[in-house]
């Protein structure tokens, strides 16, 4: 019999397509497993300020496509002082939530980190499009946000080609250049700068523009992460120094919306089912993961120590394929 009556769910951080999936998912098998389920709103906010909300079968229906998160979502500065991990421990102690469920980035872990200290069991879900969770493979999001890169670079792609132009693109990633190593690939992109790896714009870029139209080529397609930025500084570099008129697009948080892909929805009900199981079996302090096509999870100290890094291979792609 598990020692856990009641599960609170949350997301936090930036929102991702998918989460809606993972919180229905949490809410069913939580239900189905005996476990009595609240939603906690505007995520770590909500035990501060006790915005709870219990949540039935039928308070999930209807989400599975849907973009966002129902629950809301947020930074809460609070949450990281004792002070507000006190609050919020009171609000789970007042709503009898005895076990949390985090959906969320690596901050958010955190978090889980500094209330399982108090008591509260917690299991942590992989959600961000940055697709940045060390001990995963995937985070939901990442492929919604790829897919909606994907379909606004194709566009861009048909006005560089009808006016001879170089289009120069920054895509989201504050610290990780998964979006954009995976876009760039997948967008025929001729150059690609991510913060994992150095780059000289003049060797790396430039140069190449230079070298390409000497065998015919007539528009360019560059793909910046976010972690990076400066895109428009970029297009003005390289239209003076190639001649090619340059323009600068940030995608932005156009990114971060839209239906969930099959495979967030498919990887959140996943995700989700999981950690209700982990709670179930006695297993807390976690994060669940993706490794390998198969669904696992780590102790959260050790998935926050774990080291991810963007696979050489993928950059060797990326530069033979984007002559
Ligand atoms: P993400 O979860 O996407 O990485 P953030 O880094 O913004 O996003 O973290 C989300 C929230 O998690 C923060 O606003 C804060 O409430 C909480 N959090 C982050 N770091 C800590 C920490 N060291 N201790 C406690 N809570 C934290
Ligand atoms: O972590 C997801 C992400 O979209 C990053 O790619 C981006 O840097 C950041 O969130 C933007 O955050 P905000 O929603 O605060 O603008």
């Amino acid at each position: 019999m598990s020692e856990i009556k009641t599960i609170g769910v949350l997301t936090s951080g930036g929102d991702a397509p998918g989460m809606n999936a993972a919180v229905r998912a949490v809410v069913r098998a939580g239900i189905y497993y005996g476990f009595k389920v609240k939603g906690i709103m505007h995520g770590y906010n909500g035990l501060i300020q006790d915005n709870v909300i219990d949540m039935d079968l039928r308070s999930v229906s209807n989400i599975i496509q849907r973009g966002g998160t129902m629950l809301f979502t947020a930074r809460c500065k609070e949450f990281t002082t004792e002070e507000g991990q006190q609050k919020a421990y009171e609000t789970c102690v007042k709503h009898g939530i005895d076990a949390l469920v985090v959906i969320g980035g690596d901050g958010s872990f955190k978090g889980c980190q500094a209330i399982a200290k108090k008591g509260i069991k917690c299991i942590g879900i992989p959600g961000t499009i940055d697709n940045d969770i060390s001990c995963s493979d995937y985070t939901i999001g990442f492929d919604t946000a790829l897919n909606t890169s994907l379909q606004m670079i194709d566009r861009l792609r048909d006005t560089a080609r009808s006016h001879e132009r170089c289009s120069v693109v920054e895509v989201m990633g504050r610290h990780a250049g998964y979006i954009a190593l995976n876009t760039a690939i997948a967008n025929g992109a001729m150059a690609v700068i991510i913060p994992e790896r150095e780059f000289d714009i003049q060797k790396d870029v430039i140069e190449k523009i230079i070298e390409s139209q000497k065998i015919g080529k007539k528009n360019f397609l560059v793909v910046v992460a976010e972690g990076i930025g400066d895109a428009a500084g970029m297009a003005k570099i390289i239209q003076y120094a190639t001649g090619i008129e340059t323009r600068a697009t940030i995608l932005g948080h156009v990114q971060r919306g839209g239906s969930p892909t099959s495979r967030d929805r498919l990887i959140a009900s996943l995700m989700g089912c999981k950690a209700v199981e982990l709670l179930k079996d006695g297993e807390y302090n976690r994060v669940v993961a993706l490794k390998e096509y198969k669904i696992v999870s780590y102790d959260i100290e050790e998935a926050l120590a774990m080291k991810k890094t963007i696979d050489p291979y993928f950059l060797h792609v990326a530069d033979i394929v984007s002559i």
